[in-house]
């Protein structure tokens, strides 16, 4: 039996996907435990392409997919996503937590409007809800997965809730009236849709403990869009990190065996905040051209830079990370040389971790270390030595630097361009 933790190491889209595809084959339950239909995996097998935000990725394997508690849920865009799944002819063995939190029509209002308010400081959020969603939940106005399969229930809250978000919306001069009958009455379809999936999942996943079965705590976005480690305040509403894991599936921490950090190659960020290694030269047109760095959920473009390892050290270390996925190195195949950031100077002053402050990590200035570029990468390679000697010297500088070994090596998205190590 292993319980793997598997999460990002940067601002998301670091290819946890396919990471979580491959290993998914070793796994009986693949779990998210975090974020919501902010997040998008893309998944590639054969010919196929597969796309999901809210569902884990390994149910396209067949494997059992758990929503913990501590995912946000849009019922809509979660029914939308089992039926596009079942058109495919893939019938997902899913189970959702009865204690996850909902989103509601006003928490997508409440996203635009909250980040209109904030004038030139947005935070550029994917406006799915997800942070109001996760402030009704902290400041206990949630409404919860198992209150969509009781009527009288959901209405009761719905009487207390309602009147106080018409206020909200009334207070921004929003011209939209709550409609508490006709909301009702859709989550109340939503949650007949849904019931047959909807459990106590922290307590089948505890009996799944017992039984020694394999477990993948699917991570959804990255470190650095944690709400407590990232570059607050520019970042997702929810624990991104391993410790999230936890809390958010209900499984405990001495169960865990393994986590595993996702690392791209280079950087990307969706949105706006700061991001010091950030190319706007034609180097950075190169990784978004080649990377196909475009958001999954979105389409936004993602903004591109060097790999940093200040970010990837201090997601390694919040993480206990054991071992590394290294992702899309063959999209730097071609550039003359490579600049990879081992510190930050801030004032003088030598930084090998983000600091906390905002302005602080708007400052800094990264320390690059150059190494040689290489011409090309076979995307068939399964051993490391078929890979060329810049693009080995490249991995070897990156497991120096971070002193954890990297486990996997991804040359392209098809779940056969993978090197084990
Ligand atoms: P929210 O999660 O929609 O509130 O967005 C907050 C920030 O997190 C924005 O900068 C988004 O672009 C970013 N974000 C949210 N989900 C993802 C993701 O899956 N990948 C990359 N960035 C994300």
């Amino acid at each position: 039996m292993t319980v793997k933790i598997i999460i990002g190491t940067q601002w998301g889209d670091e290819g946890k996907g396919k990471v979580v595809d491959y290993y998914a084959e070793e796994a009986d339950y693949v779990v998210r435990f975090q974020g919501g239909n902010n997040a998008g995996h893309t998944i590639h097998i054969d010919n196929e392409v597969y796309k999901l935000h809210v569902i884990p990725s390994g149910v396209i394997q067949g494997k059992t997919g758990v929503i913990g508690n501590g995912v946000v849920i849009d019922p809509e865009v979660l029914i939308d996503e089992i039926n596009k799944l079942r058109e495919r002819g893939i019938k997902p063995r899913l189970m959702i937590s009865d204690r996850a939190n909902v989103i509601m029509p006003y928490h997508k209002i409440l996203d635009g409007v909250e980040e209109e308010q904030r004038g030139g400081r947005k935070i550029g959020t994917t406006k799915r809800g997800i942070g109001p969603c996760y402030s009704d939940h902290a400041a206990r106005l949630g409404v919860r997965i198992c209150d969509l399969i009781n009527k009288k229930r959901l209405q009761e809250k719905l009487d207390i809730i309602i009147p106080i978000k018409q206020r909200i919306l009334d207070a921004y001069n929003i011209k939209h009236d709550l409609d508490k009958k006709e909301i009702l009455e859709a989550y109340t379809r939503y949650g007949e849709k849904l019931a047959p999936y909807i459990t106590e999942t922290h307590i089948i996943l505890q009996e799944a403990l017992r039984k020694k079965k394999n477990i993948i705590l699917e991570g959804a976005q990255g470190t650095m869009l944690d709400v407590d480690y990232g570059t607050y305040p520019y970042t997702t509403s929810s624990h991104t990190i391993a410790g999230g894991a936890c809390i958010g599936s209900g499984i405990p921490p001495r169960s865990i065996d393994e986590v595993i950090g996702v690392v791209k190659a280079y950087t990307t960020r969706v949105g706006e905040g700061p991001l010091p290694t950030e190319l706007k030269d034609n180097t950075g047109k190169h990784l978004q051209e080649k990377g196909h760095e475009y958001g999954t959920t979105t389409n936004r473009p993602r903004r591109c830079g060097w790999l940093d390892l200040v970010v990837v050290r201090y997601a390694c270390n919040l993480s206990g990370v054991n071992s590394i996925a290294l992702t899309k190195i063959d999209v730097l195949t071609g550039l003359p040389r490579v600049k990879i950031c081992v510190s930050y100077n801030l004032n003088g002053k030598k930084l090998m971790y983000p600091p906390a402050s905002i302005n602080d990590m708007e400052d800094v200035k990264p320390v690059y270390k150059e190494l040689p570029g290489w011409g090309s990468i076979n995307p068939d390679a399964k051993r490391l030595d078929e890979l060329p000697g810049n693009a080995k010297k490249y991995i070897a500088f990156i497991e120096r630097e971070l002193k954890t070994p990297i486990k996997l090596v991804s040359t392209g998205p098809k779940r056969s361009q993978t090197i084990r190590v």
